[in-house]
C-alpha cells in the first residue's frame, strides 16, 4: 500500500494545481494519474484564460458576465469566489513563466470571447491550455511533487455508513496500467478528484479518448450527489468529420459565420443582434442548427467559419493552431478557405457536487474542475472559464485538503431528507432483483448502520481486495457482451436524444436505451486477458463510469421542463424561474438512482444577483 497525505487523481490543470497549493502548505501529495500529466486533456484547450486584469474591467463584471452566461444557474458565492481569484491566479501562472501572447508594449494579450462585457480572455496563441499543462507540471516537478502517471484510479475507498453525509475517504485504488499491480493509496488527509470531462457520453465531442467521467462516477457510487448533470455545453465550432475543436479564438480575432447561402445568419436572422457570432456559446449552437435544419446548411450538416479576411500575419501570430488542425483534420487551408463547423459536446457544467472549498459530502473527498461542480458555470459556461476554473478551484481544494482553515463554506453539501424529491415516472437503475456483478460496492464491505468501525488502512485494503476480485471476475469471463458495442450504443442515444435540442420522446428513449445498455453491462467480459497495457481491461471499466454518469444527465434533462442557458426543451420553451431555480441532485442511493433539488444561491459576497432576460 502507498501512503500519502494527499492524493491527487488525474494530472490535468486542476490536478497539478491542487497538488502545487497542497505541496505548499507541507503536505506530503501523490498525483495518481491514468495518463502523463502532459497528456492531459487541458492541454486541447485552445482559447484562452478570463480574468479581470486591465483598467475598465473588474471582477464584479466578470461575475456578473458568468451568473447571466449561467442563465442565474450558477451560485453566487462560487461565481465571485471565481471572479475576484483569477486574476490572482492567472498572474500566479505569468510568474511561474506561462509564455502569455503579448501586446507590442508587453502587457499580456487580452481578446474578446463570447458572452463577456469586456475583452478579458488571456492567451497563448490557439494553445493556452497546451503551455498551461506545461507550466503547472514544471511546477509539479521542480517541487519533487510524486506522480504516479499511467496509474488508473478505478475506485475510492470510503467508509459504508447508511448516510453519505457521515462517510469518509480514506483512499483510492489504482492499477498500473502498464504492468497491472492492482494496489491502495492511502490518503492520510484528503483526496481530491480530478478527473475531467465526460465527453465520450457522446459520439461527436470535442474530448479526448480519455475523459470518461471516472471521478463523477466513482464519487457518485460512493454517495456524493451529483448536481445538473443535464447541463452539457455544444461548441459551437468542431470540425465536422472528428469534434476536433476550432477555439471560439478565431471568432474572438473577427472570424464570421456563414450559411450556405452566403448570409451572417447570426444577425440576418436576429439570433443575437448585438453580439453576433459572440453570443454565448448556447445560443450560437441552437442558430447553427437551426440554420442546418432549415435547409440553409452546407450538406446538410455544418456551416462555414470564416477567417480569411483576418490575413496571414495576424492568423498565423493568433490563430496558427487553426491553422493546422482545419488542415490535418478536415483537408482544408483556413487562410484561402472558410472552415466546416458544427456543433460538438465539449464541457459537462454539472458533476460531483463540492463546496467552494472543493469540499463534497463525504470527509475527506474532493473535486476540482470539470469532474466537480462548484456550480460556477449553471445552465452554461462561458468560453475562457474553464482553464481559470482549474486554477482557482484546484488550488482552493488543495490547500484545503493540506488542512488550510478557511473559515466557514457558503455553499451547503450532502443529501438532506429535507430537500424536495421527485419521482421521474420512467424506470431506472437496474431492476432490483439483478445483482451488478461486474462492479461491487464502493470498498466490497456490506453497508453498516451507524459507524464504519475500520481502520483508515482497512478501508483502503478492503477496497484493494474488491477491485482484485472485480478485475478477476472480468478477466476470467470466456465470452459475453463487448464494452465496445455498449459504449457505441450508448454514444449514439445521447448524440440523438440528449443534443442541443431535446425532446421528451427523445429523452425517454435514452433513458430505455441505457436501461437496455446497463443490462448488457452485466455479461460484459474482456477479450484481452494480459496484464500489461491493457487497454480493452481500462475501456472496459471506463464504459461503466460513462453509463453511470449518462443515465443522471439524461434524468435531469427530463425533470428540468423549462428551457434554461445550454437546456433546450421543445416542450417548453420559457424559463421557469418561479419552479426552477434550483439544481437537479442524482444521488446514487445503493444503484436505485434518486432525484432531488437544492436552491440556487444568488446572494453573493456583495450583492443579490437578480435574474434579468437574458440576450446577446
Ligand atoms: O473555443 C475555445 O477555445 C474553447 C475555450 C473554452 O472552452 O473555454
Amino acid at each position: 500500500m502507498y501512503e500519502h497525505d494527499v492524493i491527487v487523481v488525474g494530472g490535468g490543470g486542476a490536478g497539478l494545481r491542487a497538488a502545487i497549493a497542497a505541496q505548499e502548505q507541507g503536505a506530503d501529495v501523490a498525483i495518481v494519474t491514468k495518463l502523463h500529466p502532459v497528456r492531459s486533456h487541458t492541454g486541447a484547450a485552445e482559447g484562452g484564460i478570463n480574468a479581470a486584469l486591465r483598467d475598465g474591467d473588474s471582477w464584479e463584471d466578470h461575475a456578473y458576465d458568468t451568473m447571466k452566461g449561467s442563465d442565474y444557474l450558477g451560485d453566487a458565492p462560487a461565481i465571485d469566489t471565481f471572479a475576484k481569484t483569477a486574476p490572482d491566479e492567472v498572474i500566479q501562472l505569468e510568474h511561474w513563466g506561462m509564455p502569455f501572447s503579448r501586446e507590442d508594449d508587453g502587457r499580456v494579450s487580452q481578446r474578446p470571447f463570447g458572452g463577456l462585457s469586456f475583452p478579458r480572455t488571456t492567451y497563448a496563441g490557439a494553445e493556452t491550455g497546451h503551455h498551461m499543462l506545461h507550466t503547472l507540471y514544471e511546477q509539479v516537478v521542480k517541487r519533487g511533487i510524486e506522480v504516479y502517471d499511467e496509474w488508473y484510479v478505478s475506485n475510492l475507498a470510503v467508509t459504508d455508513e447508511d448516510d453519505p453525509n457521515d462517510r469518509e475517504c480514506h483512499g483510492v485504488v489504482a492499477w498500473d496500467v502498464q504492468s497491472g499491480e492492482i494496489a491502495g493509496f492511502e490518503a492520510r488527509d484528503g483526496v481530491i478528484l480530478a478527473t475531467g470531462g465526460l465527453g465520450q457520453a457522446y459520439d461527436h465531442t470535442t474530448n479526448a479518448v480519455a475523459n470518461t467521467g471516472d471521478g463523477v462516477a466513482m464519487a457518485y457510487r460512493a454517495g456524493v450527489p451529483i448536481e445538473d448533470m443535464e447541463m452539457i455545453q455544444f461548441h459551437p465550432t468542431t470540425l465536422p468529420s472528428t469534434g476536433v475543436l476550432i477555439s471560439e479564438g478565431v471568432r474572438g480575432e473577427g472570424g464570421i459565420l456563414y450559411n450556405a447561402e452566403g448570409e451572417r445568419f447570426m444577425f440576418e436572422y436576429g439570433y443575437a443582434t448585438n453580439d453576433g457570432e459572440l453570443a454565448s456559446r448556447d445560443v450560437v449552437s441552437r442558430a447553427e442548427l437551426t440554420e442546418i435544419n432549415e435547409g440553409r446548411g452546407i450538406d446538410d450538416e455544418y456551416v462555414y467559419l470564416d477567417m480569411r479576411h483576418l490575413g496571414e500575419e495576424r492568423i498565423t501570430d493568433r490563430l496558427e493552431n487553426i491553422l493546422h488542425l482545419a488542415e490535418d483534420f478536415e483537408g482544408v487551408d483556413g487562410l484561402e478557405e472558410p472552415m466546416p463547423v458544427k456543433p460538438g459536446q465539449h464541457y459537462a457544467m454539472g458533476g460531483v457536487e463540492t463546496n467552494e472549498f472543493g469540499e463534497t459530502c463525504v470527509d475527506g473527498l474532493y473535486a476540482a474542475g470539470e469532474c466537480a461542480c462548484v456550480s460556477l458555470h449553471g445552465a452554461n459556461r462561458l468560453g475562457g472559464n474553464a482553464l481559470p476554473e482549474l486554477i482557482v478551484f484546484g488550488a482552493l481544494a488543495g490547500r484545503h485538503a493540506a488542512g488550510e482553515d478557511m473559515g466557514e463554506a457558503l455553499i451547503e453539501t450532502g443529501p438532506s431528507e429535507e430537500l424536495d424529491r421527485e419521482e421521474l415516472g420512467v424506470p431506472v437503475g437496474l431492476p432490483s432483483e439483478q445483482s451488478d456483478t461486474a462492479e461491487p460496492a464502493a470498498d466490497g464491505g456490506e453497508p453498516v448502520e451507524d459507524v464504519d468501525t475500520r481502520s483508515s488502512e482497512e478501508v483502503v485494503s478492503d477496497a484493494e481486495a474488491t477491485e482484485e476480485e472485480r478485475i478477476e471476475t472480468l478477466l476470467e469471463r470466456e465470452d459475453g457482451v463487448n464494452h465496445a458495442d455498449v459504449r457505441a450504443d450508448l454514444q449514439t442515444s445521447m448524440t440523438e436524444n440528449v443534443n442541443v435540442f431535446r425532446t421528451e420522446a427523445g429523452l425517454e428513449q435514452a433513458l430505455e436505451d441505457i436501461q437496455e445498455a446497463r443490462e448488457r453491462y452485466q455479461d460484459v467480459y474482456v477479450a484481452d486477458k494480459s496484464r500489461t497495457f491493457n487497454t480493452d481491461l481500462q475501456h472496459t471499466i471506463e464504459t461503466r463510469n460513462l453509463l453511470d454518469v449518462a443515465e443522471a444527465i439524461t434524468m435531469g434533462a427530463l425533470a428540468r421542463d423549462e428551457f434554461r442557458g445550454a437546456h433546450w426543451r421543445k416542450e417548453h420553451q420559457e424559463r421557469k424561474d418561479d419552479e426552477w431555480l434550483k439544481h437537479t441532485m442524482v444521488s446514487w442511493n445503493d444503484g436505485d438512482p434518486e432525484l432531488w433539488y437544492r436552491p440556487v444561491i444568488l446572494e453573493g459576497h456583495e450583492e443579490t444577483y437578480e435574474p434579468k432576460n437574458r440576450s446577446y
